[in-house]
């Protein structure tokens, strides 16, 4: 008989979460660190960062932070080396920093296109990239591992005026079971997952819906907040719900979870 009071527990487990310095990745942080992670906590927002890490280690949790930028590769390579030689082992990559921007796609400029893609997609591809060769059998962690991926509803179905962030989260998605089917049939004991939440009350939720306003799209922000709210049966999720569904992804409650897509929406999708 399984003991279920332990699957969800993370007990001398490393993690490496990016974009951990505020909003989902704030809490994803917090729920890794409570359940016995070790957490490194990776950003661009060194105060901000380094706030998460202060909070972690305040409520006793074993925390440290590394500025990294996620589009580069050498930083992923810095950033592996460190979560090993800060916790001497390395057990689950949170691909979670992103950014969102918008454009009528008449409007979206090939710049932007590439810039979301960097952030959002090379950053996974990479960030995966150096997690399997770490965690594989004979690499420097070499004991299996966890991944899981932010998506988005966005990586499902589509929006106007979001055409940069639809793609992204698309190939986010799609890498995920790519590299999930990949790590089973090397047998390299690593699992891969992504979630895909809808609007979650952070900035870059906030922003999704002033964006709607930017582009003309509605007369003002409640206007927006209240249309976008209508189609949430359950209203707008919060950074918790999202870390909660990270939290058992990365645990061994999740052993034979593999390559799928978790939709934590509210029932936005459902319909
Ligand atoms: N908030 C939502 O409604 C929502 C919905 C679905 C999916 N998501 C996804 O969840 C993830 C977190 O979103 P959030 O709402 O917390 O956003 P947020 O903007 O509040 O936080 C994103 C974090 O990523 C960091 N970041 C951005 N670019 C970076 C870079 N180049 N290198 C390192 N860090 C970088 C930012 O500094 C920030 O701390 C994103 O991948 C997002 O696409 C968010």
């Amino acid at each position: 008989m399984s003991d279920y009071s332990k699957a969800f527990r993370l007990d001398g487990k490393a993690a490496l979460v990016t974009g951990g310095a505020r909003g989902i990745g704030a809490a994803i942080c917090e729920a890794l660190a409570q359940a016995g992670a070790a957490v490194l906590v990776t950003d661009v927002l060194e105060a901000e960062g380094q706030a998460t890490v202060a909070k972690l280690r305040a409520a006793g949790g074993k925390a440290a932070f590394l500025r990294q930028d996620v589009t580069d590769e050498a930083q992923w390579e810095a950033a592996t080396a460190a979560v090993i030689a800060e916790f001497g082992r390395y057990d689950i990559l949170v691909n979670n920093a992103g950014i969102e921007t918008a454009a009528l796609i008449a409007n979206c400029t090939l710049d932007d296109f590439k810039r979301v893609q960097a952030v959002n997609v090379d950053s996974v591809f990479l960030g995966m990239k150096h997690a399997v060769r770490a965690m594989s059998p004979g690499g420097a962690a070499g004991h299996g591992g966890a991944i899981v991926n932010l998506s988005s509803v966005a990586g499902i179905i589509g929006t106007p005026a979001h055409v940069s962030y639809h793609s992204s989260k698309g190939a986010v998605r799609l890498m995920t079971k790519a590299t999930a089917i990949e790590c089973a049939a090397l047998k390299s004991g690593i699992r891969v997952n992504s979630v895909h939440p809808a609007i979650v009350e952070t900035d870059m939720g906030d922003k999704f819906v002033a964006d709607f306003v930017t582009l003309g799209l509605a007369p003002d922000v409640a206007t927006a907040r209240a249309g976008m709210e209508a189609i949430h049966p359950m209203g707008f999720g919060r950074p918790a719900d999202v870390a909660c569904a990270v939290l058992y992804l990365a645990s061994d409650a999740a052993r034979w979870v593999n390559g799928s897509e978790l939709v934590i929406d509210g029932g936005l999708t459902a319909a």
